[in-house]
């Protein structure tokens, strides 16, 4: 018995890659959070996945690849599309482009769309899987669907670990909060998901040709109002915590609880968010939470901490 979660190393690659070429599920490590891999081209493998996180199955995955050629096999990029690829992959950017003749992940991790959400994650250890696999690997944070994702090794056994095959272990998740997703498949760019890239930097390279859809607008399937859910119920640009309150601050104060990022960085604050809302979660089953600035990644943050505190 092996096991669950190894370290990354070349022969804990080498055997992930095996595991993922018999149809396994192997959790790993990206620069945002950590992912659950399959082989995209494999719909049984891709079945499991769905499975494991109890994910409806019209909620479609991100194909992760090692390049732009990988990327151009799966989905066509039109020239906007190829300059946003070549300023921010590798990197947390997700385009989803219209599906390629040539692509090969399956119906069932695409939902059935003739779109495709395509991916070139810049941590090595998901760049060298991908790589020594050859093709792309679906991935979608590795966490039960609706639950906050996972920017530790241990998060994903939390959620998941007697559901998959191996986790592999690269330490905390650097930008911990997910990729920015714009879609290709309109008239133009249209922002889905805010993520690790800003949106005032993608504007930028884009020629501030990006549409924005309102707030609290469900354009991408699995943005769905409430998501990332911790147990415990938000409260959100909270002054100070109540009675019974657990306390997550930003910026320098004085409360008793967790701090988001004392000296107010918010990228210090993204990667600080999904594992301090789960530690959180288990102290008290009321959070407040301070204001975060919506500018730069405060947006993305914003959009989290929104749907986490969102009860049906
Ligand atoms: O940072 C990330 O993107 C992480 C890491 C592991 O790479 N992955 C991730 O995957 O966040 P997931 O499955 O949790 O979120 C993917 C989002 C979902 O909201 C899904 O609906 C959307 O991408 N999506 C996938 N394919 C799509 C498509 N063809 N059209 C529109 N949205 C799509
Ligand atoms: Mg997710």
């Amino acid at each position: 018995m092996t096991a669950l979660i190894v370290p990354v190393q070349s022969d804990t690659l080498a055997h992930a890659a095996e595991i993922l070429g018999r149809g396994g599920l192997v959790a790993i490590p990206t620069e945002t959070v950590y992912g659950l891999a399959c082989d995209a081209a494999n719909p049984e493998a891709v079945a499991r996945l769905y499975a494991a996180k109890g994910r409806p199955h019209f909620n479609p995955l991100i194909a992760h690849v090692a390049g732009q050629d990988m990327a151009r096999e799966e989905g066509v990029l039109s020239e906007q599309a190829a300059a946003i690829a070549q300023a921010f992959w590798p990197g947390p950017l997700t385009l989803v482009l219209p599906r390629a003749e040539t692509g090969t992940v399956c119906d069932l991790a695409r939902a059935g769309l003739d779109s495709i959400a395509i991916r070139c994650p810049r941590h090595p250890a998901a760049h060298n899987l991908i790589a020594a696999f050859g093709r792309p690997l679906v991935a979608p944070s590795a966490n039960r669907s609706g639950h906050v994702s996972p920017t530790l090794a241990q998060h994903v056994a939390d959620d998941l670990a007697d559901r998959i095959d191996l986790i592999l272990d690269g330490g905390p998740c650097t930008s911990g909060i997910e990729s920015t997703i714009v879609s290709f498949t309109g008239e133009s760019p249209m922002l889905l998901r805010k993520g690790g890239v800003e949106t005032s930097v993608l504007k930028a390279v884009l020629h501030n040709d990006l549409s924005i859809p309102s707030d609290g607008a469900i354009i991408a399937p699995g943005q769905l109002k409430s998501h990332y859910a911790p147990n415990a119920a938000l409260r959100l640009n909270a002054a100070a915590p109540e009675e019974g309150e657990a306390w997550l601050g930003f910026g320098p104060d004085s409360h008793e609880g967790y701090n988001l990022s004392l000296k107010g960085d918010l990228a210090e604050a993204a990667a600080n968010l999904f594992a301090m809302l789960r530690t959180l979660d288990t102290r008290s089953d009321r959070i407040a939470v301070a204001p975060i600035p919506e500018e730069g990644l405060g947006e993305a943050i914003n959009d989290r901490l929104t749907r986490a505190a969102h009860r049906d």
